[in-house]
């Protein structure tokens, strides 16, 4: 997927300013930057969800798929979980049930999942429904918009692990956005960090952790342990 000169402009607010960034096929490239760097509009604007300047080339924008913070205000809480990860496949309704079956078991949830509704799971769990929900539709590209933020911390851990076992399964390419370095250094091959709408440093995520080159890429580092760094 090739983002190219990207901009969206909110009134006055230029929230993401001509900004360029190649995620390639099969690799997951990490978005850092702080809260308000426009990081969540980018990913809006990649799967065409806000108006905007520029091109997103190399993957059709029907096939890009989202997965967002808080899973409850992205699930209906009136449906099943079943019918929440049935409404994205695409396959024949026979096949429907065995399918989403399918999807459960890919996110380590058990079968009788199906029957729940959002409200009777803990975070943990309504998160990986949103994210068999995204899969169900067979995305080309994945964006996961700070999808362990809202999760207790230990949760955190067994989603992540989730998204690297389901990345080396299904060969994802995925945009994964999160202000913390050390998880981004966890799932991703490359890293983007992102200031004021711009891009201020790209690169292979040990390199860019390790030999960080721009200033404010290593503000952000000292925020984090220092053990993420070795
Ligand atoms: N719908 C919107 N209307 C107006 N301004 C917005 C809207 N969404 C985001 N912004 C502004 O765009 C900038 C980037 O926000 P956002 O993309 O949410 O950053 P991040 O996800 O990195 O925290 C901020 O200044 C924010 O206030
Ligand atoms: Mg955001």
């Amino acid at each position: 997927m090739i983002i190219n000169e990207l901009t969206v402009r909110f009134g006055d607010v230029t929230a993401v300013d001509r900004l360029s960034l190649t995620v390639p096929e099969g690799t997951v490239t990490g978005l850092v930057g702080e809260s308000g760097s426009g990081k969540s509009t980018l990913a809006r604007a990649v799967a065409g969800l806000v108006p905007h300047r520029g091109t997103v080339t190399g993957v059709d924008r029907g096939r890009v798929q989202m997965v967002f913070q808080d899973p409850y205000s992205s699930l209906n809480p009136r449906m099943t979980v079943g019918d929440a990860i049935a409404e994205g496949l695409r396959v024949p309704r026979a096949r429907r049930g065995a399918e989403t079956e399918r999807l459960l078991d890919l996110v380590s949830l058990p079968a009788s999942c199906a029957g729940r509704r959002p409200r009777e799971l803990s975070g943990g769990q309504r998160q990986r429904v949103a994210i068999a929900r995204a899969l169900a539709a067979r995305p080309d590209v994945l964006i996961a918009d700070e999808i362990t933020s809202a999760l207790d911390v230990s949760v955190q851990g067994a989603v992540l692990n989730l998204i690297r076992d389901l990345r080396a399964e299904l060969g994802l390419t995925m945009l994964f956005i999160s202000h913390n370095l050390a998880v981004v250094r966890y799932v991703c091959d490359a890293v983007a960090v992102m200031r004021h709408g711009r891009l201020v440093e790209t690169g292979p995520v040990d390199d860019v952790i390790t030999r960080p080159r721009a200033p404010y890429t290593r503000t952000l580092l000292d925020a984090v342990p220092r053990l993420v760094r070795n």
